[in-house]
């Protein structure tokens, strides 16, 4: 019983550790995008006609996106009384990283 108590504070120890590495390191943008927003608005980003979303691979769409407004924008919903699904709990350093994600999008880049 001791023993086992023992080896549940070490993993808890080492849990604690993982959490403090991982938190430690940038927002991987891509990531947060499949997992938040890739549902309506595909992995590649180009859109689903189903949801009727735009090409964020269109240049003239990447030219007409405003990436400082869209992370106000999108921490404004974040904060509001009901948020979104997509954005509920989000960091700002991670709106950031999805936004700034978004922004590589560009058809030329393939
Ligand atoms: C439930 C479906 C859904 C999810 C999830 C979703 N979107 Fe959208 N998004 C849409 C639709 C539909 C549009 C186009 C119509 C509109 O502008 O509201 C859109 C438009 C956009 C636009 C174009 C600018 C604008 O506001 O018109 C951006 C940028 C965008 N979404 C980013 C995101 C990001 C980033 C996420 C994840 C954090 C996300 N979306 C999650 C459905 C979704």
């Amino acid at each position: 019983m001791r023993i086992r108590l023992r080896l549940l504070a070490v993993g808890v120890v080492v849990l604690a550790g993982t959490l403090a590495l991982a938190g430690a390191e940038k927002p991987d943008g891509a990531a947060l995008f499949a997992k938040r927003c890739a549902a309506c608005h595909g992995l590649d980003g180009k859109g689903l006609s189903e949801k009727k979303t735009p090409d964020f691979t269109d240049p003239k769409w990447q030219a007409s996106f405003k990436a400082a407004d869209y992370v106000v924008k999108l921490k404004e919903r974040r904060d509001r009384a009901n948020p979104p699904a997509s954005v509920v709990g989000l960091k700002d350093e991670e709106i950031q990283a999805i936004v700034t994600y978004i922004r590589t999008l560009s058809s030329k880049k393939k």
